[in-house]
């Protein structure tokens, strides 16, 4: 029997419209947008992830005062980025789900070993290092420049800061790249030591930075959140912003992990229903686009039960 290449509550298959159809049904959609964000919140506070203690605190820090300074005014945001995303009316545009970033990242590690009762640290810890250790295989030996793309409130960028420093005795330096300015304010303020070089209000498909700028960049839970064409163009724009020899890092749901396509009804249905672009992801190509714009495909591994990460470097002699 061949593997199957997604679930089929994505695409075009009958599931997936039927769920499509449940999701459009609007007093059904409001009723599961609620049930989605209880359970998230009782899942993290189960867990000793303190969600209404961290949005309050975040409420108290200066994140709202940073907000003129690192917004970019002149920006216009692509109309697939201005559709509610994970039960937000507007998406990552908005105090709430910058102030709530936090909490539900850290439980996304808690998901994947269920089974386990790891803290949430320890899961974050196993998912990020399979990540780093698979990029790291395929770094160049040293590294200056890394951008995590899509770095929302900045815990993939630290832990991937983290990750060069170690490796290498030379100083490496971070940047974090996000539209959303609310997610970039709260990624300065948890950035107390200011160990991240610059937080930077962009879209990835079209940035401010130079040509051959990075050794690596990270799209770290990105792509599931875009339509195919943003993907697309968002690879272009890494081709070029990257050195020769520099390496792409991606890390996302893996749409052939047998936990994701045999997820119970109830919480496909929580997904798609908060995840506008799902069935756009779950159908997209990632290894055939990497290779179409020019990158050179290395690997793509099953780095946990639930996530896959996929590497690609630009040619040496590009
Ligand atoms: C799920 S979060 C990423 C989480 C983070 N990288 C991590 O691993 O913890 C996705 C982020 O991508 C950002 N994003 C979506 N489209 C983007 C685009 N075109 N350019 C830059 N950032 C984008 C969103 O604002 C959001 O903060």
């Amino acid at each position: 029997m061949t593997a199957k290449l997604k679930p089929n509550w994505a695409g075009e298959d009958l599931l997936s419209r039927f769920v499509n159809l449940l999701i459009q049904t609007k007093p059904l959609y409001n009723i599961m947008k609620r049930q989605a964000r209880n359970t998230m919140i009782a899942t993290a506070e189960k867990n000793g992830i303190p969600w209404r203690e961290t949005y309050q605190k975040l409420d108290r820090s200066p994140a709202k005062s940073l907000l003129p300074e690192i917004a970019n005014s002149e920006l216009p945001y692509p109309e697939y980025y201005q559709v509610p995303f994970h039960a937000y009316n507007e998406g990552n545009l908005c105090w709430k789900a910058a102030f709530e970033a936090e909490p539900a990242t850290k439980a996304i590690g808690l998901r994947v070993w269920k089974g386990e009762n790891l803290t949430w640290q320890e899961a974050e810890r196993r998912m990020r290092g399979a990540f780093h250790d698979i990029l790291g295989e395929y770094s160049p030996p040293i590294v200056r420049d890394i951008l995590d793309v899509g770095c929302s409130i900045g815990m993939s960028t630290s832990t991937l800061h983290h990750y060069y420093r170690q490796r290498q005795q030379e100083p490496v330096r971070a940047v974090g790249l996000d539209l959303s300015p609310y997610m970039l304010s709260v990624a300065k303020v948890r950035d107390e030591k200011g160990e991240i070089d610059r937080w930077v209000h962009g879209n990835a498909e079209k940035t401010e930075f130079s040509d051959r700028s990075f050794d690596i960049l990270t799209l770290q839970f990105l792509l599931h959140e875009l339509p195919h064409h943003a993907s697309k163009a968002i690879f272009q724009e890494m081709l070029r912003i990257l050195r020769p020899g520099g390496i792409l890092g991606i890390l996302d749901n893996n749409p052939k992990s047998p936990v994701i396509q045999n997820l119970p009804p109830a919480l496909f249905l929580l997904m798609k229903s908060t995840e506008p672009w799902s069935d756009e992801f779950y159908t997209f190509d990632v290894e055939a686009t990497l290779k179409e714009v020019g990158f050179e495909y290395k690997t793509t591994i099953a780095s946990d039960p639930r996530h896959r990460t996929i590497v690609a470097q630009k040619p040496i002699e590009n």
